[in-house]
């Protein structure tokens, strides 16, 4: 099983969180190659003051304002060529319904009390005051000075969970990924206090109900994370086989809940930790920081509509690290579309043009995926996986550069059509090999080297204007 972290609906999606979906899209078709039957669980964050706020703003009722945006997002994975298996809005009476279910069995670790400090609106997050101090007051990533907060609430006792968490963290029982990541979060661990779970309605009346306190919501985390749980049916279903997640995808920002509060809550409803966490880092544009207030918000859809959504995953999966920060350049991306045309474009064209002209049979699609690409796919190493599968295109292309297939079946026309028929495998296994990044072209290449007998497309995979 593999998550995606599920979006705010204040907005509309960004490239930031097509990393996600496109991560995790990766991973479930690696898997699925394996024969694997995987679920992929994505969904949509709809509670909260923020985006309250923004259906004020937009002069729509607030149910209404979530479920276009809902829609907006929904459409906006497939646009990415991106296949789901389950997407839950938190919105839904379902997930509220078990969401308040998780919250009962929390009982044991919750507490009421009082939280005086700072708060965070663009994270949804509480603030410490050596956060504040070191910040200066103001957060980093949204710009906007913290708010301060004195509010009666609940809290979860941190402190029931907290060597436990410290244990498996060390201990790779929950990996966190990559390495460095997994030593800051073990720094704020140290610290971490026990954490507010409740806002008051007449604060924040978007939300879940907290049960048997209606002047109470659950604080827009424990509602969000619990998502992992309600996809599944959970505490309804019995997920015996199903939990715990193998990976689940979050940016660098969301690392801290995902390693903090997350597991506290799963180690107090008696569940396994995930066993993954992959975090990646943010996109940058031109080198800096994507922000409204720069003005350098490159829109998915303009970058989709240029070349297609293949071409957009092949920059994102591959030239992006799987796990630092992503930089977009409209120049990088446009050489990343050459590289594309040129190394598997053309590869497809001359080599299925060869085996036209010769009467080569189509070929048997690839089932084996090379060992030293399993290895990288299963640390998750996904765009050095990528660059493998691509290599494979590199070196078909080279073979075809020095074999000169043209020449050897001159000579001899039964071993140039050996030849032509072993790169055709050959193409058949690159297939294989990018399937998880570029499905379509996959599909398409396999279908074209695997018909009764191959033929040229009748348009380029990846035309030049
Ligand atoms: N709603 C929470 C997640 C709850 S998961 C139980 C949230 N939403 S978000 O819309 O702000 O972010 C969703 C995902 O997009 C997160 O993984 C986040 O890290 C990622 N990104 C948001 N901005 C980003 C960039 N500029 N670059 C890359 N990813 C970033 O957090």
């Amino acid at each position: 099983m593999v998550t995606t972290a599920i979006p705010y609906v204040n907005g509309n999606p960004h490239l930031g969180h097509a990393i996600d979906y496109l991560l995790a899209d990766a991973l479930s078709r690696y898997h699925s190659i394996l024969g694997e039957n995987v679920r992929f669980l994505t969904g949509t964050d709809e509670h909260g003051s923020k985006i309250y706020k923004k259906s004020l703003e937009s002069g729509k009722d607030i149910q209404d304002f979530v479920d276009e945006k809902a829609a907006v997002f929904q459409k906006f994975i497939t646009d990415l060529g991106v296949e789901y298996t389950s997407n839950i809005r938190t919105s839904s009476e379902k997930h509220k319904n078990l969401c308040q279910k998780i919250w009962q069995k929390l009982n044991d670790h919750i507490y009421q009390g009082r939280y005086e400090g700072w708060y965070c609106e663009g994270c949804e997050g509480y603030i410490s005051q050596k956060e504040y101090d070191d910040n200066g007051g103001i957060c980093p990533d949204h710009q906007k000075p913290y708010e301060k907060l004195a509010e009666d609430n609940y809290y979860l006792r941190m402190a029931d969970f907290k060597d436990k968490i410290k244990t498996a963290i060390e201990n790779d029982g929950l990996l966190i990924l990559p390495n460095k990541r997994k030593k800051e979060f073990l720094n704020l661990l140290a610290d971490i206090p026990d954490v507010s779970i409740s806002r008051p309605k007449d604060k924040v009346m978007w939300g879940v109900s907290v049960p048997d306190d209606d002047s109470q919501v659950m604080y827009v985390w424990i509602d969000a994370l619990s998502n992992y749980l309600t996809q599944i049916g959970y505490p309804d279903e019995n997920i015996e086989g199903i939990w715990p997640p193998d990976v689940q995808i979050v940016g660098k920002d969301i690392l801290r809940f995902h390693a903090g509060i997350w597991p506290a809550m799963l180690l107090g409803l008696g569940l396994e930790l995930p066993k993954v966490l992959l975090t990646h880092g943010f996109v940058t544009v031109d080198g800096q920081k994507m922000s409204k207030s720069i003005g350098n918000v490159v829109d998915p859809y303009e970058v989709i509509n240029k070349h297609g959504c293949e071409a957009f995953r092949h920059y994102f999966l591959r030239h992006a690290s799987t796990t630092e920060d992503a930089d977009f350049s409209w120049d990088k991306f446009e050489a990343s579309y050459l590289e594309l045309a040129n190394v598997i474009g053309n590869l497809v064209q001359r080599l299925a043009n060869l085996c036209m002209k010769n009467d080569i049979d189509g070929r048997k699609k690839a089932t084996d995926l090379d060992l030293d690409f399993m290895v990288m796919m299963n640390e998750c190493d996904l765009s050095h996986a990528f660059d493998y599968a691509w290599e494979k295109a590199q070196k078909i292309n080279k073979r075809i550069d020095e074999e000169k297939p043209w020449a050897v079946l001159k000579e001899d026309e039964n071993a140039g059509k050996k030849l032509l028929a072993e790169l055709a495998d050959e193409v058949m296994k690159m297939a294989l090999h990018v399937k998880p990044f570029l499905p379509e072209t996959s599909n398409k290449i396999e279908a074209i080297f695997g018909t009764d007998k191959i033929s040229v497309p009748e348009a380029p995979l990846f035309p030049k204007d």
